[in-house]
């Protein structure tokens, strides 16, 4: 049949109705939709963001695809969406190639809404088909929704105590409550403080664990909401949750209580919202008419020290209605903690990860030692069968001693121990649900008969974080070191990013994660984590601007340092360079200048800041007991450091402000700038010897990195560094926490990728490469953390990784975005090729999508696989003398479409490609 001209008009006006292509008269195109975002989150529920920012991928197999506009659709229904009606909001076509965080601008969202959404892309390419529905649903924005109050028990019970190391047990709530007819939906809000299990009609809601997600409580509180529809029946039911202390009831009650932020006993707020199919409505609320019993099986729970559960005293049922909770008692309505209860907008806590143990060894009758053969930071679930009133202990720690007994003197006076009473009879399985441990091995007593490796498995808990890379070498070191990094990182991410998981600190000291952070989202998306953290900095500010050393503030040192906060803005220019985030730079725009000021009118004399704390923290020392070098030529001069972070600040300052559209701010900070450099110049360089203070490393190396040497001595001052490393060092690491954190990178930036290769390559001390030699599995604390002294010598911290993993990826793989087109919109692919080194195989799954580049060496010839996302573009650096040393696909690049010559540069030739897959061979 022939069709005329009508009828394809018809049929094209047929499939733009049921949505198969609106944009009349262009054919589908083959690019695909995926990932979407409200928030950078996965359909979301309960958000508080009234102009949420939605983000997609577009995929293709073809190249050079560029988006040219894009179509959203929000409704507030399924059916709407599926019928084109974005009754909240029809965006029409918008001619823009973005792709990321675009903002919601429809009707006004209000509390509890479900939005449904969709989009279509026209590119250059063609039209793409409308997403699948993504959706996300609204929380409780206005103070008022909540009609819940906050419920609990202030006071301990017979079996607790509150002392140096308090014992609480845990808290269960129940509510009975009844449904008159058909559930539409059901909704749970709910915080509990400071760690919840939420439960319906005995299931446990949700896979998430050791939520919610820690704040300072009297600042804010997040909330989680679950859609329990599913779970809540018509008739009779229950809703339960369980508290655990968390960080609200700490774990050092009276300890050092100027030191130690408490908050009280645990305490929670919930509020059920049903809609029936009749369209009433019925909530129920955590009131005085719950019922509460701490005489549970948790008998104690504490993160430093371990939980205690006695299976005889389980609570069989307690969240169904047919339990009896007679002499269960009655909860207080308690004071509010004094925070705004917000939606938790970063990931849950997740049991991420299962690992088997490796050993297990007999120590003497009562006693065994297994070997998880992985430092990590979870818990242990056991199978066990004995008899009642049976006692298992299970003690964690990192490592063992000579004898094969653990190694716990560095946990310092953290008991890290798990205890389980059995009930009897058949075989009992369980694990701890408040308390996680940074461990590798396990001390097991009073096992009843043999314990075997199969009774046992690791499960490693953190925050759910997307694994967004992946990286090898040939350098099976520089893979172990990586390897490293993966544990290390995952272990630190409880909510915030910790210091270390074992020991009795585990505090978000803010150091720990300044350039770490830009490291770990090479290998985690930690997005909405680190915008997290960037508002825990912004509650622990002062009123007079001070910002904290931890944030959240749970121990109190406001020591007025630079360096600790300058992560602040050092992580709010990651999230915008690897993430396009602009929202923290202008929500804690005015926090960070304040702050600035505060240090500024406090303690800048002469334009020298006068001010540091803890120097260039935990160089290599001189000997391997002690912690801190006592060398003073290690060390690098306190104000040095302080003067050229604030410079570095200031920079950054000036970069927000640029993207705020704040000129005057920007002048403001670009004269002092000037100041600061002139004096810091005159202060510490030495003309003559070309050497910024003592010389060490650091001194040079930050005015280096911070453009703060003068140009024409640039050359010299980078020699010192060289010299420094190669000939007093023996190519080896010299630098601390501060220093650490741009050598890798300044090495590449001065044309010297061999000697950071030389670092890296390095197995003896001091050198990443060491730990791994002495069967680290993690990152050390220390350098030397095999020998120096216990009191200060986790194995799991992950701050000396310092810009190592941005090295790996921006300049051993070349996977780098372009600065000003920031989140890999543009990447700079100019990956280096040390000698030694014979191939790479990374690949970086962007906001914008999946990159990939692998290259491997071949005599002379280079040969170079790479993947950019559609909807991105990259400048491709290939080592040639010519660019017709070039070929891609085994073509002249002349002739292989879409790639276009630039220029030669330092023995590079320069592309510029579009997106898609290349196959590039050229030769050296
Ligand atoms: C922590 C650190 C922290 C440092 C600063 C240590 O106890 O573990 O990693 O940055 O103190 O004082």
């Amino acid at each position: 049949m022939r069709l005329n001209h009508k009828y394809i008009a018809l049929i094209i006006l047929f499939l733009s109705c049921v949505g198969l292509f609106s944009f009349r008269g262009k054919e589908p195109s083959a690019i695909q939709l995926q990932n979407l975002r409200c928030e950078m989150l996965v359909d979301p529920l309960g958000i508080d963001e009234v102009n949420p920012r939605l983000s997609w991928e577009l995929i293709s197999a073809e190249r050079n695809v560029q988006q040219t506009a894009y179509h959203i659709l929000v409704a507030s229904s399924v059916e709407k969406l599926a019928a084109n009606t974005g009754d909240l909001w029809d965006s029409g076509v918008i001619k823009s190639d973005r792709s990321i965080q675009v903002d919601y601008t429809g009707k006004a969202l209000a509390s509890k809404m479900a939005c449904f959404w969709k989009v279509q892309v026209i590119s250059n390419k063609g039209t793409s088909a409308w997403s699948k529905t993504a959706m996300w649903t609204m929380g409780l924005l206005k103070p008022v929704d909540w009609q819940a109050k906050w419920i609990g028990l202030d006071k301990a019970f017979p079996w607790d105590s509150v002392s140096k190391f308090s014992r609480l047990s845990a808290r269960y709530f129940r509510k009975e409550f009844k449904t008159q007819s058909a559930i539409k939906k059901a909704t749970v809000y709910v915080s509990g403080l400071g760690l919840y299990e939420l439960y319906v009609n005995g299931n446990k809601i949700g896979d998430q664990v050791m939520a919610p997600a820690p704040t300072d409580f009297t600042k804010s509180i997040k909330y989680n909401t679950y859609d329990v529809t599913t779970q809540v029946k018509q008739g009779d039911n229950v809703i339960g949750t369980i508290l655990g202390n968390g960080r609200f009831f700490t774990m050092r009650q009276n300890y050092k209580p100027q030191k130690i932020k408490t908050f009280g006993y645990p305490k929670m707020i919930l509020q059920m919202d049903i809609e029936y199919a009749d369209g009433t409505h019925k909530t129920i609320s955590s009131d005085d008419t719950w019922k509460i019993t701490a005489d549970g099986p948790i008998r104690t729970n504490n993160e430093y020290d371990g939980e205690e559960y006695d299976a005889n005293k389980e609570l069989t049922n307690w969240s169904t209605a047919a339990f009896n909770d007679n002499n269960w008692l009655k909860p207080e309505l308690v004071e509010a903690p004094g925070g705004k209860l917000v939606a938790q907008m970063n990931e849950n806590i997740r049991v991420t990860d299962i690992i088997k143990p490796k050993s297990i060894t007999k120590l003497n009758t009562t006693t065994y030692v297994m070997d998880m053969g992985q430092n990590m930071a979870g818990w242990l679930k056991m199978s066990v069968k004995g008899n009642k009133g049976d006692r298992v202990q299970l003690r964690f720690a990192e490592t063992t001693q000579n004898d094969g007994e653990l190694y716990v003197a560095n946990l310092r006076d953290a008991k890290s121990t798990d205890i389980y009473t059995l009930k009897g009879g058949e075989t009992e399985t369980w694990h701890p649900i408040f308390v996680y441990h940074g461990f590798r091995y396990v001390e097991i007593v009073g096992y009843p008969g043999i314990p075997t490796m199969d009774d046992f498995e690791g499960q490693v808990v953190n925050d759910d974080l997307e694994n967004t890379g992946q990286f090898e070498t040939s350098n099976t070191l520089i893979n172990k070191i990586y390897r490293n990094a993966y544990w290390g990182i995952r272990a630190n991410y409880k909510g915030m990013p910790l210091d270390c998981p074992q020991r009795n600190e585990r505090m978000p000291w803010l150091a720990d994660h300044a350039t770490g952070s830009y490291s770990e989202s090479f290998m985690f998306d930690n997005a909405k984590l680190y915008a997290k953290w960037t508002d825990d900095i912004e509650e622990s500010q002062k009123a007079e601007g001070q910002l904290p050393d931890v944030a959240p503030a749970y121990w109190n040192y406001y020591s007025d340092d630079v360096t600790w906060p300058a992560t602040y803005l050092i992580v709010a220019d990651m999230l915008y360079n690897q993430y396009g985030d602009t929202k923290p730079i202008a929500k804690h725009y005015d926090s960070m200048k304040k702050w600035l000021e505060y240090m500024q009118s406090k303690y800048m004399k002469d334009y020298i800041v006068t001010k540091d704390k803890y120097g260039d923290w935990c160089v290599p020392p001189e000997s391997p007991e002690l912690i801190h070098s006592k060398d003073t030529m290690r060390a690098t001069d306190g104000k040095l450091i302080a003067t050229a972070y604030y410079y570095r600040l200031l920079g950054l300052m000036q970069h927000f402000a640029k993207i705020l559209n704040k000129p005057q701010d920007v002048q403001q900070f670009t004269a002092l700038s000037a100041n600061i450099k002139m004096a810091f110049n005159k202060e510490f360089f030495d003309a003559k010897t070309n050497r910024y203070s003592n010389n060490s490393v650091t001194s040079n190396l930050l005015p280096m990195y911070f453009d703060i040497v003068p140009d024409a001595n640039r050359k010299a001052v980078f020699k010192n560094i060289e010299d420094k490393i190669l000939i007093d060092n023996k190519g080896h690491i010299s630098t601390g926490v501060i220093g650490t954190q741009w050598l890798m990178r300044s090495l590449t930036d001065n044309s010297r990728t061999d000697i950071a290769y030389k670092i890296v390559s390095n197995t003896d001390y001091p050198s990443w490469g060491y730990m791994v030699n002495k069967g680290a599995t993690t990152f050390w604390e220390l350098w030397n953390g095999d020998t120096a002294s216990p009191q200060m010598n986790s194995q799991n911290h992950v701050m000396l990784l310092g810009d190592l993993l941005v090295w790996y990826y921006e300049d051993l793989a070349g996977i780098k975005t372009d600065p000003l087109k920031p989140a890999f919109k543009q990447l700079i692919m100019k990956p280096e090729s040390p000698d030694g080194l014979d191939y790479v195989n990374a690949s970086y799954h962007s906001i914008h999508g999946v990159i990939k580049s692998n290259w491997k060496k071949d005599g002379k010839i280079f040969n170079w696989n790479i993947t950019i996302p559609a909807n991105s573009s990259a400048i491709v650096y290939l080592p040639a003398t010519a660019a017709t040393d070039v070929l891609e696909s085994g073509k002249k690049v002349s002739i292989a479409g879409g790639i276009k010559f630039l220029r030669m540069e330092n023995g590079r030739a320069v592309f510029e490609v579009g997106s898609g897959d290349y196959s590039f061979k050229s030769i050296m």
